[in-house]
């Protein structure tokens, strides 16, 4: 009996109603080199889940997996109930996963308007595409006010604010965010991140690959420990702050 209530206690939080992404023992490779190993990771639905690791140990790869930039090799992609292992990417991003990639990606010759219109390239809604670039403008006004600007012409905070934009243009449910705070100067890598907290807020799920375990931590519920392509700590972003493995490896 006494069993039965600690199991009940310790029961996980997350029902399978509440999963929204589950990768299932994925694997990538890139020729011979095995990028992920049998990745295991779920996604509940108004999460903030983050995603640490050294370089190379596969952060962005998952990422890449998920919005089919890569082929998986073995497991399975899970989304909303649905397999989407074997979806391409349009498929994907019209199911509600966006991704920001790594380093931004913007088109540096054509303007922040254009650049924000592309990411609506699978809708065709245009009243609904308006209102969303005026709420993309109202998000990040340093946007709204260079709009008629190239794109490689804004600063690397800007360009990342961009690359955010334009993924939140095709209304993702999942948005699968690259290392947003890379190379930028901290008072910027703080608005961005406040702009992810305010993101979340409004309903989106966020899976989060960051360096900076400190920050992404701090905005995790959960977190998962990549290294060499291995899962190897999970746990609740705030407990892992006070891991001492995390605090040795990752925390300096
Ligand atoms: N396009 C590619 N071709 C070959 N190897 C790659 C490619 N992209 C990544 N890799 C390798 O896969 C591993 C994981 O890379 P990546 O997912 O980019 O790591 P992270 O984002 O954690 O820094 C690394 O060993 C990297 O060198
Ligand atoms: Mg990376």
């Amino acid at each position: 009996m006494k069993e039965t209530q600690n199991e009940m206690q310790h029961s996980p939080i997350q029902t399978k109603e509440n999963i929204l992404l589950e990768l299932k023992n994925l694997c990538v490779n890139y020729g011979g080199i095995q990028a992920l190993q049998h990745i295991n990771l779920t996604v509940n639905a108004g999460e903030v889940v983050s995603l640490i690791g050294a370089n190379g140990a596969g952060k962005s790869t998952t990422l890449r997996a998920i919005s089919k930039m890569v082929n998986l090799r073995e497991g399975q992609i899970i989304y909303s109930g649905r397999d989407i292992s074997r979806r391409q990417a349009h498929e994907v991003v019209k199911l509600g996963i966006a991704h920001s990639p790594e380093g931004r990606r913007v088109l540096a010759q054509q303007t922040v308007l254009a650049n924000l219109e592309l990411g609506a390239y699978i809708r065709s809604d245009s009243a609904a595409i308006k209102a969303d670039l005026a709420q993309q403008f109202e998000l990040f006004p340093r946007l709204a006010e260079r709009r008629t600007q190239l794109a490689g012409t804004l600063s690397g905070g800007e360009q990342q604010m961009l690359a955010i934009a334009r993924a939140l243009m095709s209304r993702p449910k999942l948005l699968l965010l690259d290392e947003p705070s890379l190379g930028l100067a901290p008072a910027i890598v703080k608005e961005i991140f406040a702009i992810v907290q305010n993101l979340r807020s409004t309903g989106v799920t966020i899976l989060l690959v960051e360096q900076n375990a400190n920050l992404a931590l701090q905005i995790a519920d959960r977190a998962y420990v990549l290294e060499a392509g291995n899962i190897t700590i999970t746990g609740i972003g705030s407990d892992l702050l006070n891991d001492e493995r995390i605090r040795s490896a990752y925390l300096g």
